[in-house]
């Protein structure tokens, strides 16, 4: 519990989380390229946890602009930290609930979006609140460019499963499937990052799934 008082201490002055209560929330609303100080492309992470891929992808790729969106401050802290360390201004950590992603971009605004291991909610009457349920898919449908990628990375098969029939009810196209993403490392770039979830997945044998399609 201390340890959690001590992250949202350190969050509640971090240059590198932008959450409600301060000024900074309201004020980067549809307005990033304002914030970043340039018009690169925007890159979003849902459901971010710690935050490993979005820290990871802002260090090696400085022409993009990376923004991870979590709802837990404690697991979004270590990102920051991280961030901090390496001075990064191309990157930083949004402490908001996913509903809420229409308030802070614009329509056709984003280049990509990633959602990795989200919570697969398995019970029918949470089908809803799944992150890649048809109405989840159309809000990421209209805040993509076109010629934007939204990818999930999953060791979950029933929600991997579940997404590949939504996704036949929206509007994305070129849907790609890879069933094993570190049977080698060069099968997606995405294969270079482990998170914390990741790596107990794959130490109870689970194959890591990504999907990605195209708005
Ligand atoms: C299983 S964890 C995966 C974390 C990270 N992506 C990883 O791969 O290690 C799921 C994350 O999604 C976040 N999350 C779930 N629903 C959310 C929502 N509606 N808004 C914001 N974050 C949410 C949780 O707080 C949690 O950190």
């Amino acid at each position: 519990m201390k340890k959690k008082l001590l992250r949202y201490s350190y969050n509640e002055k971090s240059e590198f989380i932008i959450q409600e209560g301060k000024s900074i929330y309201n004020d980067v609303k549809k307005n990033w390229s304002k914030f970043f100080k340039n018009k690169n492309p925007l890159f979003i992470e849902l459901g971010c946890g710690y935050g490993e891929h979005t820290t990871k992808f802002s260090f090696l790729e400085k022409d993009k602009n990376f923004i991870g969106i979590d709802i837990k401050g404690a697991r979004i802290y270590k990102g920051a930290i991280s961030l901090e360390k390496n001075m990064i201004t191309n990157a930083i950590f949004l402490r908001t609930d996913i509903q809420n992603i229409d308030d802070f971009f614009n329509p056709n605004e984003i280049s990509g979006i990633l959602i990795s291991f989200p919570d697969p909610r398995p019970k029918k009457r949470d089908i809803k609140k799944r992150l890649t349920n048809i109405n989840f898919l159309n809000k990421y449908y209209g805040l993509l460019k076109t010629g934007g990628e939204l990818l999930l990375k999953t060791d979950d098969e029933q929600l991997f499963d579940f997404t590949i029939d939504e996704l036949k009810k929206s509007s994305f196209k070129d849907i790609k499937l890879y069933n094993d993403i570190h049977i080698n490392e060069s099968v997606h770039k995405l294969s270079s990052v482990i998170t914390k979830y990741e790596k107990r997945f794959i130490n109870e044998g689970k194959k890591i799934k990504l999907l990605s399609c195209f708005k």
